[in-house]
């Protein structure tokens, strides 16, 4: 039985759905596809993801694959109540979401999905994964593998690997080229811009706009707002990110790129007396914490892009206030002892997605996201048992599938590589 806000709104999460469907080519034709073939066909799918239309289009491809899905939000504050009733009533969903929710009603809507001992898992930000493994270990036996959408979710799901902690496999879907090169760069940079432009009405041109983190999200953001007109501070970490794998760049490496691209690039320190607005993507908790707020100036505002609201020291930001005020519901002034006034949005979560402001990424880039996961539950069904419990990464084969697709979409052909090409390619004996 599912737990939504308000059924009445599913004609108008129907039409979000239709419309979303009308945008995203490639998972429709995995829908077709799937019709026919049923790789899903029995299997229990539970899904942690924001949900929203784009996402109803993926739950309604691993419906069509033969799946029966279960979903519950991967954030209390993201989910579309309209697409929530509108899945639950035409689709036969069990849906364990809605917009707001407390700690408290999150945990239990993730516990919910989980009720139906799962087969496949999509996760972001790992928390559904988290919890089969340290919460109910009884569930195990039932999972064939799992697929994580976002980096921070593969930088836990790592660390339990190297841990040996890991009892299933594990699809990196961020880490497919069709994912973390166009969702984190161009998904993020548009779609975190436009929530905030949403919430504040204000112009992003003049201002100074200090993005802390230069991974592939961080990437996106400073590129958008400089387009905009922003004069663009880049932040990053001197250091390198534990785990990370040797062939990842290192913060130095990020910093000097962001250098080499034309940004300012500083620390935090330097950063905090700078910026009218940050924004942060760094996956890692307190990069802007109490001792850079007290150096802020007057109205500067605070937005978090990555997963998790710990990028802000928020609790620390509640110490230092004397008064809260809300001006609209993605943002808060926050009226310091000392009389300065810092504006946090979305209350430090997920801005592009915090409900109502955020939409999500355009559906053209979830399109090919989504397909990715779509793909990797097909791959995960057809090889039960064989894969290792590990951090997998999804064939090459299914990532330059969904490119293709997405070029296709655009109506644009790529040059073939000729039989003389591709001979001189892979042969070692012609020289100058
Ligand atoms: N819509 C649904 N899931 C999303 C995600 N992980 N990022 C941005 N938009 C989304």
């Amino acid at each position: 039985m599912s737990k939504v806000k308000a059924i009445k709104l599913a004609d108008e999460g129907m039409k979000e759905l239709e419309w979303a469907e009308k945008n995203m080519p490639i998972l429709t034709a995995i829908q077709k596809r799937f019709e026919k073939e049923q790789p899903l066909k029995g299997k229990k799918v539970s899904l942690a993801l924001h949900l929203e239309k784009k996402t109803g289009q993926l739950i309604r491809t691993l419906r069509a694959g033969g799946a029966t899905v279960r979903v519950a939000s991967c954030n209390p504050l993201t989910t579309d109540d309209r697409v929530a009733a509108a899945l639950t009533k035409f689709d036969g969903i069990e849906v364990f979401a809605w917009a707001n929710q407390s700690t408290e009603d999150y945990y239990a809507n993730l516990n919910s999905v989980l009720d139906s001992k799962p087969n496949l898992l999509i996760d972001d930000g790992a928390d559904l994964i988290n919890i089969i493994h340290f919460k109910r270990p009884e569930l195990i036996p039932n999972v064939v593998g799992a697929s994580e959408e976002t980096t921070t979710g593969i930088i836990r799901l790592k660390a339990m690997e190297k841990e040996g902690a890991l009892k299933f496999p594990i699809i990196n879907a961020n880490g497919a080229y069709s994912k973390h090169l166009f969702d984190n760069r161009y998904g993020t940079g548009q779609s975190a811009l436009n929530a905030i432009m949403t919430i504040t009405n204000n112009l992003i041109a003049g201002k100074n706009v200090v993005i802390v983190g230069y991974g592939w999200c961080g990437r996106g953001l400073a590129i958008r707002a400089r387009g905009m007109g922003a004069r663009t501070i880049v932040v990053e970490a001197g250091d390198r990110m534990p785990y990370a794998e040797e062939t990842e760049p290192s913060g130095w490496h990020k910093g000097l790129e962001a250098l080499y691209e034309g940004f300012e690039v500083m620390n935090m320190e330097e950063a905090a007396s700078k910026g009218d607005l940050f924004i942060t993507a760094t996956g890692d908790k307190k990069v802007i914490d109490v001792k850079h707020m007290k150096e802020m100036k007057d109205g500067a505002m605070l937005a978090n892009a990555g997963h998790f609201d710990l990028e802000i020291d928020i609790p620390g930001l509640e110490k230092i206030t004397k008064e809260i005020k809300e001006i609209n519901p993605n943002c808060e002034e926050y009226i310091l002892k000392e009389g300065k006034r810092i504006y946090l949005l979305s209350k430090g979560r997920l801005v592009n997605l915090a409900r109502p402001a955020g939409q999500g990424h355009p559906l053209e880039i979830m399109d090919g996201s989504f397909a990715i996961q779509a793909l990797a539950l097909e791959h995960l069904a057809k090889h039960e048992g064989k894969l290792q419990n590990k951090v997998i990464n999804i064939p090459t084969e299914l990532d330059d599938y969904v490119a293709r697709m997405a070029l296709e979409s655009h109506k644009i052909q790529l040059q073939p590589l000729t039989d003389e090409q591709r001979e001189y390619l892979t042969g070692f004996k012609e020289g100058t």
